[in-house]
């Protein structure tokens, strides 16, 4: 979503050149103000619940390899349909195309998973849909064995998570790309944390475009994570897009069961700018068919509504 002082609105059209520019400045300031507060590049983007620091920053910036492109400008490409929040996946709705494509999927996916059960692989956690209860811990928080830049519960997800992670990190590595994972499971209390952080630093509204309200955040449910780049580079900031790690996840991960949750131009459907370092599993069948159709969000996928902004 864009947020008030950058000049569009949620579920607007595609922001202006203009407005992208304000956009990449906000995006830039808090990028300053958390590098002020200590969160650099390669040191830890996870606060305490002490600290409070923003971690997943606004990624409002056009990047190179996020671009837009003819396909992916059209930004408001859920608000024209929207389907009852957990309708069935829609079959007369036309085919997804790619990252802007407008609808759900022809034909969704067979109901296989809770779309509201947080311990389900496909559980759909956005602006209109927090978690039930508010204060889930997935039970079988583990660390996976990859390489870390975090510690303590940032350095956790669920187990199925955690082993198709390891899987990943492996096939990167054997690339010669490595990925770091560097934040994982966040509690309740930690997501307060660091949505407060933000909240203070930026306001409530810049807050709501990079991080989500406690009790909506995919990384309470243990399915999500970001990743980092080996060399620390443009950690939690737009030009993550264009790093070796970035850029191989944003190939490869769907082979793992893996989506990039928050795609490019997307935040009129996911309510969140393009975050290239947050990935989500969803299990390698839907992955792979999301990736093979062309359907760039879960929202999408699932036949879902689009989620801009909090009810
Ligand atoms: N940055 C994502 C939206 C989160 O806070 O969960
Ligand atoms: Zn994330």
């Amino acid at each position: 979503m864009c947020h008030d002082s950058a000049g569009t609105s949620p579920g607007s059209a595609t922001p202006s050149r203009r407005t992208l520019g304000r956009l990449l400045a906000a995006g830039t300031a808090l990028a300053v103000l958390a590098a002020v507060a200590g969160c650099s590049p390669g040191s830890s983007p996870e606060p305490s619940s002490s600290t409070a620091v923003p971690t997943e920053r606004s990624s409002a910036a056009v990047s190179a390899s996020g671009s837009p492109t003819a396909t992916t400008t059209s930004a408001g490409m859920a608000t024209a349909t929207t389907p009852p929040a957990d309708a069935a996946p829609s079959a007369s709705a036309p085919a997804a195309s790619g990252p802007a494509a407008s609808g759900p999927a022809a034909s969704g996916p067979a109901r296989k998973h809770s779309l509201t059960d947080p311990a389900s692989p496909w559980v759909v956690v956005n602006k209109h849909r927090p978690l039930s209860p508010a204060t889930f811990v997935p039970p079988d928080l583990v660390q996976p064995a990859v390489r870390l830049a975090v510690s303590g519960e940032a350095a956790q997800l669920n187990s199925t998570t955690a082993a198709a992670a390891e899987r990943m990190f492996a096939a990167a590595a054997a690339d010669g790309v490595i990925l770091t994972l560097a934040s994982g499971y966040r509690s309740y209390a930690t997501q307060t944390a660091t949505y407060n952080g933000y909240a203070n630093a930026r306001g409530r509204a810049e807050a709501d475009t990079a991080s989500a309200r406690p009790g909506y955040s995919e990384h309470q449910t243990g399915w999500s994570f970001d990743i980092g780049d080996g060399g620390g580079a443009c950690s939690f900031q737009p030009c993550f897009a264009e790093q070796p790690a970035a850029v191989w996840a944003k190939a490869n991960a769907h082979r793992f069961g893996f989506v990039v949750r928050y795609p490019w131009m997307a935040h009129p459907v996911t309510g969140y700018f393009y975050e290239p370092w947050h990935l989500r599993y969803i299990g390698t069948e839907a992955a792979g068919d999301m990736h093979k159709r062309g359907v760039a969000t879960l929202e999408e996928y699932f036949g879902l509504e689009a989620a801009p902004a909090y009810r």
